[in-house]
């Protein structure tokens, strides 16, 4: 069996927790591969909304196993305050849930690290959402990581005060407050609940649920403009969000990679700063803003919003191998009367269709209009109720990207979902 691939396209909240949540009923197995709390996955059912932010999305359907990746940062009192609140929607999460040992522990400290490192930064700061990511994946890379299966050996709190101590001597570089005293004792009580899941070699875990046949489903966090290789550097999170992220995650090889689906907006958002060439920052992107709820799942802040941009889409789709599309969120332009697509983009007066090197580059897009729709798509469920306009768009982007759109989502619920045949 093979691990089939679910990622962003954009620069994150394409709507992969709703999706993976409506796939996950046909996947005995959902993975996450990477990131950590700076993801916000929302899914809507039965009435019922929740974020999960490092629980995989198939945690609600029965008979799944969810996997915490080696490639995931784990904030363990974050885990836990998510374990209590799908807890209480009656899922026995110690079942659903298995820890991969080797995945890493974001340490009170290293929130702290973040906060101080993007309070220097001025005005050219990432706009993280300040969950300790950059730091923890420093530590990781950096080998000084706290490992979610160190919890386990006897001397776990030497190795806590160690690596603390360490972050207090970084710290002494910022002119920056802070207590951690306040926050250690939770941290640690939570990482003893961690004790209460399976912990695993997450690699031979997943290799032997491939071999009984069971189908994966991975799931990816942020977004592929948000890559730390790919995406707008330095305004990137510090995983790589794409396909490859899949291997090095979970511990599979690249033959164990069946289909890579991508996620992408009708539209576009980023939330935190860096460059994004399509936004809108008049009453149209205001408008989209309202229509479409684009405030970030994380952190509440207001997403930046923005026409499709093909230019993004097409490299996204190119650096992930992506067979199949998936479009959300196209009801928030029901209303629109006219539609913009970015084709192109106008880099010191030469036109080009590639993603520009230089990150401060002035780019201008070079749009193609489209006829709006205007009309309520949102209770449509057959793909031949789909008003002519709309499907016009459709096809539009299939024929640009050479991939065709294989699910449109048109609302936030599980049933709002047409799955084409
Ligand atoms: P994720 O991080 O990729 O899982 O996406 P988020 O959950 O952060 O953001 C997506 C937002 O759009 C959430 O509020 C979803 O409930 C909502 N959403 C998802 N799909 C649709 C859709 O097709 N239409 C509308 N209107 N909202 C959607
Ligand atoms: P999901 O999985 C949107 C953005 C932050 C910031 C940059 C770095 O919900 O799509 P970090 O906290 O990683 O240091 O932030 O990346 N970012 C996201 N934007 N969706 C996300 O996750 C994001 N996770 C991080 O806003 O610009
Ligand atoms: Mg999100």
């Amino acid at each position: 069996m093979k691990v089939d691939v679910v990622l962003g396209l954009q620069w994150g909240d394409e709507g992969k927790g709703k999706i993976v949540d409506v796939l996950a009923s046909g996947y005995p197995v959902i993975a996450r591969f990477q990131g950590g709390p700076n993801a916000g996955h929302s899914l809507q059912f039965d009435d019922k909304k929740i974020v999960l932010h490092t629980i995989p999305s198939g945690v609600f359907r029965k008979n799944t196993t969810n996997i915490i990746g080696n490639g995931v940062v784990l904030d363990p009192v974050i885990f836990m305050e998510e374990c209590r609140k799908v807890s209480e929607m009656g899922i026995p999460v110690q079942e659903r849930i298995v820890i991969s040992k080797k995945a890493h522990l974001i340490l009170p400290s290293h929130k702290i690290i973040d906060a101080a490192s993007e309070a220097s930064k001025g005005d050219s700061k990432i706009g993280s959402t300040l969950k300790g990511i950059g730091p923890a994946y420093m530590d990781k890379t950096g080998r000084n990581g706290l490992r979610v299966g160190d919890i386990l050996s006897d001397n776990f709190k030497e190795r806590y005060n160690t690596l603390k101590n360490k972050h207090i001597e970084f710290l002494k570089q910022f002119d920056f407050q802070y207590t951690i005293e306040d926050k250690e004792q939770e941290w640690l009580n939570a990482a003893e609940f961690l004790k209460s899941f399976k912990l695993v070699d997450g690699e031979y875990f997943i290799n032997q649920q491939l071999g009984e046949s069971k189908k994966v489903l991975a799931e990816g966090a942020q977004g592929t403009m948000l890559d730390v290789d790919f995406g707008s550097y330095p305004f990137v999170t510090s995983s790589n969000t794409t396909c490859a992220g899949v291997c090095t995650g979970l511990g599979v090889s690249p033959i164990s990679i069946g289909s890579v689906s991508g996620i992408f907006k009708a539209y576009c958002t980023r939330v935190g700063s860096g460059p994004f060439p399509t936004e809108l920052k008049d009453e149209t992107g205001e408008k989209l803003r309202s229509i479409g709820h684009e405030f970030g799942a994380t952190t509440g802040r207001p997403r930046r919003t923005g026409w499709l941009d093909m230019v993004a889409l097409k490299y996204a789709i190119m650096i992930n191998g992506v067979k199949k599309l998936i479009m959300m969120k196209a009801d928030v332009l029901d209303s629109f009367e006219t539609i913009k697509v970015a084709v192109a983009y106008k880099v010191d007066g030469e036109v080009t269709t590639a993603v520009p090197y230089d990150t401060y580059a002035d780019v201008e897009p070079v749009y193609k209009d489209f006829p709006g729709w205007k009309r309520d798509l949102t209770k449509i469920r057959k793909e031949e109720d789909l008003p002519f306009e709309f499907m016009n768009y459709v096809r539009f982007i299939e024929k640009e990207t050479g991939v065709p759109v294989e699910i449109i989502s048109l609302g936030p619920d599980r049933e709002q979902t047409i799955i084409r045949q």
